[in-house]
């Protein structure tokens, strides 16, 4: 081997040291991806060499296989003093390899990365007393919002028994399980969690225990979140258990109240925020869903109207602190068709925000939320 290809060699590892796996949010060097680097002179007597790159992937047949050779052969292309051919072999990490690697990272995020203080994610656990009011269509929509107006956004389906995320975001596919840690599967730009996504058996595995509070921990604690921005929390229905259980696993969480106009469902959302009593949790505002439907320019008030406001002047009262109504947000056909096609309706189908009708409430709702 001469200098010059060990020249070559390294600086090929200086340059993939900034290719970042784009789950772990680590370089492919840090990760130990990267086996060895094989510089060989081409033998045509110009500046041209052949490099093997031996490319050890966490898992067989990781999905993101190709992005992560692409960058690969783009770092390698890069190099301005010679021509480079790269050649790629990929296989993957052996067993210990990947029991080591995942204990480091396990080591270094501790248990729960929402709890340490100085902690920048902002979360929102989004509840009501009564179902079916719309919390996971509010959840799916306003992460979907976050997502597009570039926060770094997480969202974990805590219905356990009623998930509904994989639906709403059209995920078909299982998370990635590096040795018991799980990769949040993406989709429209959310890193989201549901154990809807695990079928039989791994479903059974993921969920040792039939307690809510210890699947929530489960879910914050085995799943790779990086730092979020923002995180939100699709809670059951109900005024109980999880509401605690989240207040006890993520104590900067704040609790919105989502309702529908009339008094029957405004009722028991006044009770799922008076958890707030019981449990240091912050109560941030109260979320009308259905509140109108537009009729030819009109806007019918087919639930009746004033739910939202109640709920609001009831919980400041109860709570001592102001609970703003922040959105009221329309009966919209169409959330629910593209909720069922996979597509939060806040998006085009290019995965733009709309600009328009509800694309304009929920970022009207994300932004008052981040203020
Ligand atoms: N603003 C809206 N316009 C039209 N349809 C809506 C709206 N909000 C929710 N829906 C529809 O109402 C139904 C219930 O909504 P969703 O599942 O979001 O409620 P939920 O409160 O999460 O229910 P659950 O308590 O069962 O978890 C769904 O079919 C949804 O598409
Ligand atoms: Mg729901």
């Amino acid at each position: 081997m001469t200098a010059d290809t060990r020249q070559i060699e390294a600086a090929i590892y200086e340059r993939l040291s900034r290719v970042i796996d784009p789950e772990l949010g680590r370089s492919v060097t840090d990760l130990g991806m990267i086996a060895a680097i094989n510089a060989v002179p081409a033998g045509d007597g110009r500046a041209a060499y052949d490099v093997t790159i031996q490319v050890e992937l966490t898992v067989p047949g990781c999905p993101l296989s190709e992005t992560i050779t692409n960058q690969i052969n783009g770092a390698v292309a890069s190099y301005p003093d010679a021509t480079l051919t790269p050649h790629i072999e990929v296989t993957s990490m052996s067993h210990d390899k990947l029991a080591d690697l995942v204990a480091d990272l396990k080591a270094e995020r501790k248990q729960n990365p929402f709890n340490k203080p100085g902690i920048k994610t902002r979360i929102f656990a989004i509840a009501s007393g009564k179902g079916g009011v719309g919390k996971s269509s509010v959840t799916a929509n306003l992460a979907a919002t976050f997502a597009a107006l570039g926060y770094d956004t997480a969202a974990i389906d805590a219905d356990i028994y009623g998930f509904s995320l994989p639906k709403l975001f059209g995920v078909h596919t299982q998370p990635t399980n590096l040795n018991g840690m799980l990769m949040p599967v993406t989709a429209w730009g959310v890193k989201l969690i549901s154990i809807g996504m695990f079928a039989g058996a791994d479903r059974a595995i993921l969920w040792r225990g039939p307690r809510l509070q210890r699947s929530l921990e489960q879910f914050l604690a085995d799943v790779w979140w990086g730092e979020p921005d923002v995180l939100l929390l699709d809670l059951a229905p109900g005024t109980g258990d999880m509401a605690i259980s989240v207040a006890q696993a993520l104590p900067n969480a704040e609790l919105v109240v989502v309702t529908t106009p009339q008094p029957s469902a405004s009722d028991v959302a006044v009770r799922s925020g008076l958890v707030a009593l019981q449990v240091p949790m912050k109560v941030r505002g109260v979320v009308e869903n259905m509140s109108w439907y537009e009729h030819k320019g009109e806007k019918l008030r087919i639930f009746g109207e004033g739910g939202g406001q109640r709920v609001s002047d009831q919980l400041t009262e109860a709570l001592g602190y102001d609970v703003p109504l922040m959105a009221q947000l329309p009966l919209e056909p169409e959330l629910r068709e593209t909720g069922e096609s996979g597509r939060p309706a806040v998006l085009t189908p290019e995965g733009a925000l709309r600009e328009d009708g509800i694309g304009r409430e929920f970022r009207a709702l994300a932004e008052r939320l981040m203020r």
